[in-house]
């Protein structure tokens, strides 16, 4: 067998601009005879070697933008309804399923919100890790396995040659996170898409995850999405920072600026609900009310019913996402007023 090992590195710089533009993407469900967007008209590009941050709440459309890159949104119940994902010049949406499968785990990796339902229980790590590198690059058994064994090294799994040949349940949860690194990592993909990877693990675990992924994201040379409900983990790894609220992007900023200036009333009460050392638990606020489901949006601000500054124009008319030097809101009352 002769198939060539592509330099994953080499490929970054065929196209000028950002690695990844996710243009006016809608991806809807099908319930009760009609389709309802989970994902409205949301936009975002992805910038080479930069970690942008998609946080909300659960149920905000985050697991379903990641799931729409990937072409993995549940068929037939959901579909991409509208807009574009441009990827190295190529709009992915436009792509049959198999070209789909060439890049997914190869180009475009995503590690999972389940670390526990995503590896398979009956399947040795090792093997795992290894059965990417023999679909995707044609490797031989042998090469495909020095080369797992390397990646769990990377990943930084104690006795990683002793441990090759376990099973997932032999593995802590932390461990069990590690290898679902290793698994997206194994064909250096040129964007990994990390959905909640430390929400699962004790706080200690979580900041060693943290800290491993951006050091992988660096020397792989990677773009990343990092998707959390915890405004609080996105300071120590994103770049940027996008917002979700029921399905639409509510703000959008540099991690620096959304932290000196939260400007939507949803970022904010975010902002008041990350956990900090010098507060008790119960004093920390909760959002009151809970996320509008798919087939019952209000027709004005999504936000509006739960919002403390909500004025009657919020809900006469959905609020437009606007703003200048890449601090962008979508709230009339504190961005339009
Ligand atoms: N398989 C599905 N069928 C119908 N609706 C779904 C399905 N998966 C997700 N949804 C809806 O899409 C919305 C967004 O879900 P998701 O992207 O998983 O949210 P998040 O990752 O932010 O928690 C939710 O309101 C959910 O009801
Ligand atoms: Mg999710």
């Amino acid at each position: 067998m002769t198939t060539a090992v592509k330099a994953g590195a080499a490929s970054t710089s065929d196209t000028p601009g950002p690695i990844l533009r996710v243009e006016s993407l809608t991806t809807s469900f099908r319930s009760g005879g009609a389709w309802h967007p989970a994902v409205r008209d949301v936009s975002f590009d992805l910038a080479r070697h930069e970690t942008l941050a998609l946080v909300g709440e659960s149920g905000c459309g985050k697991s379903m933008t990641a799931l729409s890159i990937m072409g993995l949104v549940p068929k037939p119940a959901g579909r991409i309804a509208g807009g574009h994902i441009w990827f190295e010049g190529e709009d992915l949406t436009q792509l049959d399923d198999e070209a789909m499968r060439r890049i997914r785990g190869d180009r475009i990796s995503m590690i999972f919100q389940e670390p526990m339902t995503s590896l398979n229980p009956v399947l040795t790590v090792g093997f795992q890790v290894a059965e990417a590198l023999f679909y995707h690059r044609g490797m031989s058994g042998r090469e495909a396995d020095r080369m797992a064994l390397d990646l769990l090294e990377q990943v930084k799994i104690p006795s990683a040659r002793r441990r090759f040949a376990d099973y997932p349940h032999q593995f802590s949860g932390g461990m069990r996170q590690r290898v679902m690194i290793a698994i997206a990592l194994a064909c250096r993909p040129q964007v990994l898409l990390a959905d909640e990877p430390t929400t699962a693990l004790d706080v200690t675990i979580q900041a060693e995850v943290l800290a491993l992924l951006a050091e992988l994201k660096t020397a792989y040379g990677m773009s990343m999405v990092f998707i959390t409900h915890n405004l609080g983990v996105v300071a120590a790894i994103a770049d940027r920072v996008a917002v979700m609220y029921a399905g639409e992007i509510v703000e959008i900023a540099t991690v620096r600026e959304l932290f000196r200036r939260p400007t939507h009333p949803y970022t904010e009460l975010l902002m008041r609900s990350i956990p900090r050392v010098d507060r008790n638990i119960a004093e920390l606020e909760t959002i009151q009310g809970q996320v509008p489901s798919i087939s019952a949006m209000p027709p004005g601000c999504r936000f509006a019913p739960r919002c403390p500054l909500r004025e009657p124009r919020c809900e006469a008319a959905p609020p437009p996402l606007a703003g200048r030097s890449g601090h962008h809101v979508r709230c009339v009352v504190r961005a339009g007023a």
